[in-house]
């Protein structure tokens, strides 16, 4: 009896929710009219994709909106299109179509028509449809023509059709200008959007259409204004049942102008597309009245300010701002301090001499490792904040310190208390959890970057490399006259240039250049892809007149030989003092050249082996950070060259066995000769070259002799370079070391298999990998000469 009653009053209940569920229609014409939202009503387009109805507004519950949504796709939120979402109306509100062909939306009998530009009275259309693309009509009047803040795929985007994200900051125009507050263009595409297809395409203005990262596969897309100003491209995923975005405006949501305050700084660690933190910068903090941050003490005497250093922040939008050419520091900085109406600057270390002052104001702050802007925040001078925003550039110094200055040459100095502290600090950083969310981010931005000119997305970002003319090269290096060569070799010959920008370049004269016009640029593309803090940089080419030539960035310490190899060096390098590298920096090259080839090898889309490791081709910048050269070359060189034994490429000394064995040649080829590097970063020696050890004998291996030094016989003291050796403390460096010997001797391992991937080398250097205790290394060396 029980079970009957519950039954029926599950029948009665069925019965009446089924009831109260909402009627669906094909067209609406005045036999329905009016439209009340209680009516529970909604309009269907033909094959039911679409739906059209009043929904209850999010924010109250009892307003309504007229909207369009997708029928079947299980988040209905997803409202593509709506009426009045500013305006929401009761639930006696009335959608109606007169005889004479008045259509309105009202929230009551006497109240103004909510519809948006509503169509002429006099128009004789009678009837509201839903089109299969989402397009509702009304005689001439079309939703497609009136957009909110999404476009459909067929929807023509025109210069007239403006989105606005739903909570009116930010808006769509033009068909290429997102815009903050009515005027603020904060990102604009080169060439105007006119469509995006079903397939995944979009059709530009003047240009050849780019394509989806999902391009081709069958999916529900829409082209949206978010509310936190990013415009995307999102499709479905069917079995996720979540929108995933497949392109996106601004890969750095803090490039979004408005998103804070005036006076904040947008912070994002770019562990997602989407979130980011408004923070006072120090010195400040978040005023009572309005949302934007001020000065805690006001400046009385411009005389006695001081500033703040923000690195990798800028800030843009002072008015009448002003862009002085400043060489120095110091002269950027006396322009702002007595000027009263100057807040702050931007200025940049790397000589262009910009230097921009931000007058009564400071907007669209932002935090980006991808800007190379310092900003300098002017306060009292008893301000007690000290910046906080070094934390991330001091771990990016950690890759690429900013400054540092090295040791003299050795005296008797006691330079170990100064090493301590270096180490330890590098060590508290390189350990913090801040360096993966840092690294996940470049990795992240690097590779969504490199995705995106893959796909064709680069036309709305970067241009690719630059093609220069032969006459701007000859220009660059004084017509390749011999005091600008910095380097010749059998592939290729290389000088030192200026370019006409003031920009210093390497450029390399390639000599045997296989392959025609169109493989020489398809190889230089992919090269001028591959973006890594510790690769030397590809700016551009020149392929005229048969002479291909590739323009570098120049990085001005030159070759890491120069800095080991001194006291061997009798040649013409040798009256040149160059500084000692003490034992952070070379664990730091280390691990920077692991991470450019690990990045070769298993990041770049690519795979790219170097095939020619050796101090020769790690260069040192400015600032002693690591760049790998020379990648990417080798599908450039003559096949014969690639095909013969008796060329085998690489270099003598650095050259892994298969080279000789005949085996096929792998990523580990690589690994062999980092590992090789790696000890002569610790040893100061040249592996060919014996005479540093005090055992002299003709079986004399580096590996072998280092590994029994330092892991049999456990003294490690034995195999360091004797320039800096009475700079090392066991207590604060022994760990540093032992980890670069005992990666070292797996890398040289004889057999490839043996030996680890570089990824794995980058980790085992990191400290984030436990390191096993290696097998002795071989003896190999390729006989004769
Ligand atoms: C929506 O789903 C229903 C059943 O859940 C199905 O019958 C209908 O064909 C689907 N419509 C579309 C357009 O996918
Ligand atoms: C419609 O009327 C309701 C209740 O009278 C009111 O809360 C709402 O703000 C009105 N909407 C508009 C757009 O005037
Ligand atoms: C609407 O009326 C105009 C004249 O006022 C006429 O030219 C047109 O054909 C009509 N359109 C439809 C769809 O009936
Ligand atoms: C409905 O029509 C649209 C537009 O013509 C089309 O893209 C979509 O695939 C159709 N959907 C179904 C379920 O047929
Ligand atoms: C888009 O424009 C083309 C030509 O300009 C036109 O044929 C097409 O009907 C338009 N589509 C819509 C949905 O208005
Ligand atoms: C928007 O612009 C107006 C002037 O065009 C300005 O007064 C206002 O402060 C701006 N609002 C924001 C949030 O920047
Ligand atoms: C910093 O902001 C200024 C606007 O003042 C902009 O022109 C510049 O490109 C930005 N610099 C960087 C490195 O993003
Ligand atoms: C803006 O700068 C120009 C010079 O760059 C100066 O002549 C002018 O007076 C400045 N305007 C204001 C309001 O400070
Ligand atoms: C800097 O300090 C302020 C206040 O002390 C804090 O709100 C903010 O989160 C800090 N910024 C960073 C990047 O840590």
């Amino acid at each position: 009896m029980q079970y009957l009653l519950l039954i029926f009053f599950f029948i009665i209940h069925f019965f009446t929710s089924s009831s109260s569920l909402a009627q669906s229609i094909s067209s609406f014409s005045i036999a329905e009219s009016p439209w009340n939202p209680s009516k529970n009503l909604t309009l269907r387009s033909p094959n039911s994709t679409f739906t059209a109805g009043f929904r209850p507004s999010p924010t109250s519950p009892n307003l309504f909106i007229f909207s369009i949504w997708y029928s079947n796709l299980s988040d209905d939120h997803t409202i593509v299109w709506s009426a009045n979402w500013n305006s929401p109306v009761r639930s006696s509100a009335s959608l109606t179509i007169t005889s004479n062909g008045d259509f309105q939306l009202t929230n009551a009998s006497s109240g103004p028509n909510l519809w948006p530009n509503p169509p002429p009275p006099s128009s004789n259309s009678t009837r509201l449809l839903l089109e299969d693309g989402g397009n509702l009509v009304f005689g001439s009047w079309k939703s497609f023509d009136y957009p909110t803040d999404t476009f459909l795929p067929s929807q023509n985007i025109t210069n007239n059709t403006v989105l606005t994200s739903r909570n009116g900051k930010f808006r769509f125009t033009g068909a290429k200008n997102l815009v903050f507050n009515g005027s603020d263009t904060y990102w604009t595409s080169s060439n105007g959007l006119m469509n995006l297809e079903l397939d995944g395409l979009v059709v530009l203005a003047g240009a050849s259409p780019f394509l989806m990262a999902d391009f081709d596969q069958n999916r529900t897309r829409r082209l949206t204004l978010g509310d936190d100003g990013n415009f995307r491209a999102l499709s479905f995923d069917p079995d996720k049942r979540i929108w995933v975005p497949v392109w996106m405006a601004l890969l750095e949501i803090c490039q979004v102008h408005g998103l804070c305050g005036p006076g904040y700084i947008c912070y994002s660690d770019g562990s997602t597309f989407s979130d980011y933190e408004c923070l006072c910068p120090p010195g400040f903090r978040k005023s009572d009245k309005t949302n934007s941050c001020e000065r805690k003490i006001s400046i009385v005497d411009m005389a006695k300010s001081k500033f703040l250093r923000l690195d990798y922040v800028n800030y843009s939008g002072g008015s009448n701002q002003t862009s002085l050419k400043a060489l120095k520091y110091v002269d950027c900085e006396s322009k702002c301090r007595p000027n009263k109406r100057c807040i702050g600057f931007g200025y940049k270390y790397d000589g262009s001499g910009y230097c921009v002052l931000q007058l009564d104001r400071i907007l669209n702050g932002y935090w980006s490792p991808s800007t190379e802007t310092v900003f300098y925040l002017k306060v009292d001078s008893s301000e007690t904040d000290s910046s906080n925003f070094t934390g991330m550039s001091e771990v990016l110094e950690t890759m690429c310190p900013v400054q540092i200055s090295l040791p003299d040459p050795p005296g008797e100095s006691n330079e170990t208390v100064r090493n301590i502290i270096i180490i330890t600090v590098l060590f508290t950083i390189e350990i913090a959890s801040g360096v993966l969310l840092f690294w996940a981010f470049l990795k992240r931005y690097v590779k969504y970057r490199d995705m995106a000119q893959t796909l064709g997305l680069g036309l709305l970002q970067t241009a690719g490399p630059r093609r220069f003319t032969y006459a701007e090269i000859k220009a660059a290096t004084k017509d390749f006259s011999e005091e600008n060569v910095i380097g010749k070799g059998g592939f290729s010959d290389v000088y030192a240039g200026k370019l006409q920008d003031g920009r210093p370049v390497a450029v390399k004269c390639l000599t045997n250049v296989t392959g025609g016009d169109g493989e020489f640029w398809a190889e230089v593309t992919i090269i001028a892809r591959m973006h890594h803090l510790n690769l030397v940089r590809l700016w551009g080419f020149c392929n005229e007149k048969g002479r291909r030539i590739l323009v570098y960035e120049h990085v001005p310490n030159g070759s890491l030989n120069k800095f080991l190899f001194m006291q061997s060096q009798v040649g013409t390098d040798s009256q040149e003092q160059k500084p000692m590298l003490d034992w952070n920096i070379r664990y730091r090259i280390a691990l920077g050249v692991a991470r450019a080839i690990a990045y070769l090898h298993e990041e770049c889309l690519e795979w790219v082996l170097h095939c020619d490791i050796k101090p020769e081709n790690i260069l040192l910048g400015e600032d002693f950070c690591p760049k790998v050269a020379d990648f990417g070359l080798s599908k450039l060189r003559k096949k014969e060259e690639i095909v013969t034994k008796s060329r085998i490429r690489g270099t003598r000394g650095y050259l892994a066995p298969e080279w000789v064995n005949n085996d096929s040649i792998t990523a580990k080829v690589d690994v062999f000769s980092f590992g090789m590097v790696l000890l002569e970063i610790v040893t100061g020696v040249r592996n060919m070259v014996q005479g540093s050890s005090s055992i002299a004998s003709e079986e004399w291996y580096l590996p072998q002799w280092a590994f029994e030094m330092a892991i049999e016989e456990k003294r490690m003291d034995q195999i360091l370079d004797r320039q800096i050796k009475n700079s090392y403390d066991d207590k604060a460096h022994f760990k540093l070391i032992d980890r670069m010997v005992k990666t070292a001797m797996w890398c040289v391992q004889e057999r490839p298999e043996m030996r680890p991937s570089m990824g794995k080398v980058a980790k085992m250097l990191e400290g984030t990998v436990e390191i096993m205790d290696p097998p002795k290394p071989t003896i190999f060396y390729i006989g004769g000469d």
